[in-house]
């Protein structure tokens, strides 16, 4: 997909700058880098490359979309973000969610990726399921991932996130972190997956699917061994992510 990026003006350019700077410091100060990325993801991830519906405009902050059942304590980090949108209300809640997350890559320790400003706020969100299901398995990932244009390689990059952070019983129902480091962004999520499951860390079904799937499994072995070449391919489909229906030619 060809992509034609909005001009935005010097003002908006200045305050991108400096949302980013606030950004670092809200993220170092509560340690809620892994919130962001998984807001900025179900902010995007409602994508459907048919209807050119759902996607990174902002609606995530409707009461009606957090009530989803996929966005489940992600009003944390809509409120967490409140102050900086305050701060510089020029900016679309659209490019602040993601320029959050793309924030909270890089503080972690993960790869830079880029972030291109512009997306306007819509006001009509995606109707609710467009999300993936922890419980389910490799078809299952395809198809929702497919609606979004994101393939095999990019479900297996994208899950990589999942270094980061924890599932919270009172939110998706399950419970524990993925690595021993969950505020360190690295490869060992697909290192802990090659190992198979062991006391304290989790494995959604989700995740066991890519290692058991014949098209999933050399990503993850790639991604266990090489870090840069996860570093690469992250980034990539992160940036693919967050741009989502946005400056599509
Ligand atoms: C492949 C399908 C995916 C499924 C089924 C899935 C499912 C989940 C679930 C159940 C949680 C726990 C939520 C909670 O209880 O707080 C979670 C957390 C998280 N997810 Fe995913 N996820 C998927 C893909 C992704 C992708 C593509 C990203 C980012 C690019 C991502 C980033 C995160 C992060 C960072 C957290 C931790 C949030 C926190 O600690 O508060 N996930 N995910």
């Amino acid at each position: 997909m060809v992509k034609v990026y909005p001009e935005v003006s010097d003002e908006y350019k200045y305050a991108v700058g400096k949302a980013k700077k606030r950004l670092r410091a809200l993220i170092a100060f509560k340690n809620c880098a892994p919130i962001m990325v998984r807001l900025a993801w179900h902010a995007a991830g409602t994508y459907d490359v048919k209807s050119m519906t759902g996607g990174p405009f902002g609606t995530i902050r409707n009461a009606s979309e957090l009530a989803h059942g996929a966005n489940a304590g992600l009003e944390i980090a809509v409120n967490l973000l409140e102050p900086i949108k305050n701060e510089f209300p020029i900016l679309s809640y659209a490019d602040l969610y993601e320029l959050a997350g793309v924030v909270a890559v890089e503080v972690t320790g993960g790869p830079e990726i880029a972030f291109h400003p512009g997306r306007q706020d819509k006001t009509e969100g995606p109707e609710e399921g467009r999300l993936p299901d922890a419980t389910k398995g490799a078809s299952h990932l395809r198809d929702v991932f497919g609606h979004m244009g994101l393939g095999d390689k990019e479900i297996v990059a994208l899950s990589g996130a999942h270094t980061l952070g924890r599932c919270h019983k009172d939110r998706s129902g399950f419970e524990g972190a993925w690595t021993e480091n969950p505020l360190c962004f690295d490869n060992s999520y697909f290192k802990e997956l090659l190992a198979g499951e062991r006391e304290g860390l989790i494995q959604l079904p989700s995740d066991k699917a890519l290692v058991e799937d014949p098209h999933f499994r050399p990503y993850v072995e790639l991604y266990a061994k090489d870090e840069d070449a996860f570093f690469r391919d992250y980034a990539e489909a992160h940036l693919q992510l967050s741009e989502l229906g946005f400056a599509d030619a």
